[in-house]
């Protein structure tokens, strides 16, 4: 027995060898979130130099340790690569891996400042935001639950809202919004203004009903006059329908460039500590990028995620096969945003990192690990411009 385990053993260790270092290790980082192979043979001049250099980030931990000697030789080429199975296999598992997988915040090409129509659209938007007079008893409005002082969110376990009832889930940011193509935890809305409007009526929200919120704002005339300016092609503009588009076109503006993060993608290595490159590191290698990818850090897809008997996506498509499943959360501003989950039911991000690996890749994280993918997720945290976030003077009746 023990001959036959060192066998398979002996057999596994000669298909590494022959997959190579380079390709079998390194790759998983380095030209998606190191340097590329071309990059290094451009600035080290010989393998021992570069092999000095690696050891010394992998003694600070920023790197594994690896055979970097070997791995030197092959990337100069003086060790020929070879192919093997086991490399085949590795590649086609990784194959959806690209430089893609993080990515920059985009800037936002779908508004333009100058476009003086729409500016006035954001600012009325923006109004609309801050106006209590859109819910029922005229003391709810989205920024109560997006607080734009904090992370776009309320801090609360589940979201408070009309008459003090508690929603069954927690409030997601408001910020960045703009790049999400679903929306809510069970992706309820596939369009940001359909999202709007049903936060508008729903009763554990703002209850707001149609008519009542156009009569109020009907008989404030400086709204008249703003609403006829941002739609003025429309004959009868004050409407749910222009006020949720009004409304988007703002949120399109609470977008959160210049994360520390996003300052490391654009070539600044310094920007990070040597504890959040660990940690971006075990994001990538413990398998976290899978579903948390792309700019908003999101496949924009549903997973099992059974935390309570929340249905889940089920409450949306009415197929069975859906209950428990969840949109993968995107991560940006997420250390803002505590206490986490759909049900808001864990209080610390390290401990919901925790969670993750747990539930959705079956791997237990020490404390540090959790500890340093946590600070490399404070990483990304950013704030949309000022003016975007100070509060309007509303529109009041003259009286
Ligand atoms: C888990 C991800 C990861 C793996 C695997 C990895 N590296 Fe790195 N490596 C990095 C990161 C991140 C940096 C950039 C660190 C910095 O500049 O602060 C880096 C930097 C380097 C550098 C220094 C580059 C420079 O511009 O100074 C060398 C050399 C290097 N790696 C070689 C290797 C080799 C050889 C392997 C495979 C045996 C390897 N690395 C495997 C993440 C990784
Ligand atoms: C009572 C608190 C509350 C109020 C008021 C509220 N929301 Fe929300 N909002 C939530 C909660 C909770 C969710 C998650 C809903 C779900 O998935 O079931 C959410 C989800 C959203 C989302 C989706 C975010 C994402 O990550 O997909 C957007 C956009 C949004 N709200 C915008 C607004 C706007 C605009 C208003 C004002 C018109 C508003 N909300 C009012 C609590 C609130
Ligand atoms: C199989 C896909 C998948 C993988 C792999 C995965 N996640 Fe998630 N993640 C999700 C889903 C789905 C949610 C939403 C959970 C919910 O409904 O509460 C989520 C939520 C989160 C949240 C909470 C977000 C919030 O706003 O409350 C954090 C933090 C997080 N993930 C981090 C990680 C980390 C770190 C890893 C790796 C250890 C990881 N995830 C691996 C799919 C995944």
């Amino acid at each position: 027995m023990r001959h036959l385990i060192f066998t398979v053993l002996l057999f596994l260790l000669s298909v590494s060898a022959k997959a190579g270092v380079w390709q079998d290790k390194c790759v998983d980082c380095h030209g998606l979130i190191a340097p590329s192979k071309k990059q290094l043979l451009d600035k080290f001049k010989t393998p021992g130099e570069l092999a000095v250099k690696a050891k010394e980030l992998a003694d600070k931990k920023i790197m594994p340790q690896f055979d970097f000697e070997l791995a030197a030789k092959e990337l100069f080429n003086t060790v020929p690569e070879k192919n093997s199975s086991a490399v085949f296999l590795k590649k086609t598992a990784k194959s959806d891996l690209k430089r893609s997988d993080f990515s920059l915040l985009p800037s936002s090409s779908s508004i333009s400042v100058d476009n003086p129509q729409i500016s006035t659209k954001i600012a009325l938007g923006k109004m609309l935001y801050f106006e209590t007079r859109l819910s029922k008893n005229n003391t709810i409005s989205c920024n109560t639950c997006h607080n734009m002082a904090s992370g776009g969110d309320d801090n609360h376990q589940v979201a408070i809202g009309y008459g003090w009832r508690k929603d069954i889930r927690n409030t997601p940011t408001i910020f960045n919004v703009g790049y999400l193509n679903t929306f809510g935890w069970t992706g309820k809305a596939k369009t940001l203004e359909e999202m709007v409007k049903i936060n508008i009526q729903d009763s554990v929200k703002m209850n707001g009903s149609e008519d009542q919120i156009v009569s109020q704002l009907k008989s404030i005339p400086e709204y008249v006059v703003i609403f006829r300016k941002s739609f003025p092609e429309d004959g009868d503009p004050i409407n749910l329908e222009n006020i949720a588009e009004a409304i988007s076109s703002y949120l399109k503006t609470l977008n959160t460039f210049g994360s520390k993060f996003d300052k490391f993608l654009s070539g600044n290595m310094e920007v990070l500590s040597d504890e959040a490159k660990m940690g971006m590191n075990l994001f990538t290698e413990k398998g976290c990028i899978r579903c948390h990818y792309g700019a908003m850090f999101t496949d924009g897809k549903f997973h099992k995620f059974s935390l309570d008997n929340d249905p889940g996506r089920f409450e949306v498509t009415r197929n069975k096969r859906d209950k428990g499943f969840f949109r993968t959360a995107p991560l940006r501003n997420i250390a803002l945003t505590a206490p986490y989950f759909h049900n808001g039911s864990v209080s610390r991000l390290d401990l919901a990192v925790k969670v993750m690996a747990n539930r959705m890749l079956n791997e237990k994280l020490t404390d540090v690990e959790a500890w340093r993918i946590k600070v490399f997720l404070e990483t990304l945290t950013a704030f949309p411009s000022v003016d975007a976030r100070v509060v309007p003077v509303l529109p009041q009746k003259d009286d």
